[in-house]
């Protein structure tokens, strides 16, 4: 079946969840963050998605924004940085103007321009990935961006993906589903998509029921694949 509707992961997949920290370590008087700042964007991200599933488990969903200042507060506190409150909100403020990957504008606009619908579905909050889809300036190419929010559970809960055919009607053999995060590209091939894993670090499969259809190093082929 031809694909019709392609639905982008977002965090790590548009928008790389590192650059905050990144950022934040280039300005002046950050001498303590520079010296650790990539052990933080690890555990800051791998503590966000801990609690994301953790929560699924437990039924104690809370809005990704929550996670994502549980995470960031659990990364400091390893690395004693805990003490610098300006810190805390600096890296905060800048997840809401994450730096999107250098081919995301590009590759979007070339879908569009094939005629197809584009969309986020993401745990992020709506407010969030708005921000994010703002500060990367590629609003005009999303058809829709579509928040956990609205079914109150984390990927890979099937409602999530389910979000994606309540919404445009599509049945899920005509989605092409675009996800970096290994787990969720999984999650989504078990559920039926046409499922792309963007595999930037050239990391070894995620051992789960399901693996994705197709393996890529960058955003960079998607419009023809998509054809
Ligand atoms: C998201 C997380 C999984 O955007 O990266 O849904």
């Amino acid at each position: 079946m031809p694909i019709t509707t392609c639905i982008f992961d977002a965090y790590g997949t548009l928008f790389d969840v590192a650059s905050a920290a990144r950022t934040a370590a280039e300005e002046p008087g950050r001498e303590r963050l520079k010296a650790v700042w990539t052990e933080i964007a690890e555990d800051w991200r791998q503590k966000q998605l801990q609690y994301t599933w953790l929560r699924a488990i437990t039924g104690d969903y809370t809005p990704f924004w929550e996670v994502t200042k549980d995470g960031l507060d659990w990364a400091l506190e390893r690395q004693g940085l805990h003490d610098d409150p300006e810190l805390r909100e600096r890296l905060l403020a800048l997840y809401w103007e994450l730096t999107p990957f250098r081919e995301v504008p590009m590759m979007l606009a070339k879908l569009k321009a094939a005629g197809k619908t584009c969309a986020i579905l993401s745990n992020g909050n709506k407010d969030m990935l708005d921000g994010a889809v703002d500060s990367a300036g590629i609003g005009e190419y999303l058809d829709a961006v579509l928040s956990v929010e609205e079914v109150g559970i984390f990927k890979p809960s099937a409602k999530v993906y389910d979000m994606v055919g309540a919404h445009f009607g599509t049945r899920p053999e005509e989605v092409m589903f675009v996800s970096s995060n290994g787990w969720d590209a999984a999650g989504a091939a078990g559920y039926g998509f046409e499922t792309f894993w963007v595999n930037r670090k050239g990391e070894p499969v995620d051992r789960l029921p399901a693996r994705p259809q197709h393996v890529l190093e960058s955003l960079d082929s998607l419009p023809d694949l998509a054809r």
